[in-house]
């Protein structure tokens, strides 16, 4: 089957699986790009569930983007504690105050204006583009990659530049007009819930029909047939 050909149900059946089982997570109650980007910042190294409860004590904290760029470092370090990657906040405030700077307190809405900042990525800024400012801007964290590489089959290493660029095209594939937003966010659960690293839950996976990969075998999981893969 061609690329094409597992792209239509790829999208209809994720998208209908992620209206059932979505997580109810509090960034997904805000268009505000600044919350939006709190929030990625705080999760591009940090399991959800570490993050859930900093994330709300932050905003109390720096409600808003200039709090934020007013914010003492000791007091700033104290409230991140024990997030850890303690450059994150310091880095965040930075962007805060250029923000403030240059961009007369709104975050950009441009790849090139996102991009400009220390610390923000392409992830990050496709995180913000797509989630924030409504943009068909793909992401690539890891349980996309490793959900798209599956369900595609892609082989090789994501730390491959090659690798690396066609699992982009993919998720910039994926999308369906105007619905970065869905997409993304499902791709992001059903990575973590359903195509996971170790034991993918592959007896209860909507995409299996078309998937690639399907039966997957990672070679550890006992009693499961299925072809074994180096992945
Ligand atoms: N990890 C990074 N961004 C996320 C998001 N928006 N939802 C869930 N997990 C994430």
């Amino acid at each position: 089957m061609t690329s094409a050909a597992l792209l239509r149900p790829f999208r209809r059946r994720l998208l209908a699986w992620y209206r059932r089982h979505q997580r109810r997570l509090p960034w997904r109650e805000t268009h505000d790009p600044y919350r939006i980007l709190v929030s990625e910042i705080m999760l591009q190294q940090t399991q959800v569930d570490r993050v859930l409860p900093k994330y709300r004590e932050f905003l109390r904290r720096y409600p808003t983007l200039r709090a934020l760029a007013k914010a003492r470092t000791a007091e700033l370090r104290k409230v991140w504690y024990p997030l850890g990657y303690n450059v994150r906040p310091l880095r965040l405030r930075a962007i805060a105050q250029r923000t403030v700077r240059e961009h007369g307190g709104r975050l950009p809405d441009s790849y090139d204006g996102l991009l400009a900042m220390d610390g923000i990525g392409r992830y990050t800024a496709g995180a913000v583009l797509s989630f924030a400012f409504g943009q068909d801007a793909p992401i690539l964290d890891t349980n996309v990659a490793r959900l798209l590489s599956r369900y595609f089959d892609v082989r090789g290493s994501p730390g491959q530049g090659a690798v690396k660029q066609r699992l982009w095209q993919l998720a910039e594939t994926v999308i369906p007009r105007g619905r970065a937003y869905d997409i993304n966010q499902a791709m992001m659960d059903f990575g973590a819930l359903v195509c996971t690293a170790r034991r993918p839950r592959c007896g209860i996976c909507a995409l299996r029909r078309t998937c690639r990969s399907f039966p997957w075998d990672d070679g550890q999981t006992p009693g499961r047939p299925g072809r074994r893969r180096n992945r």
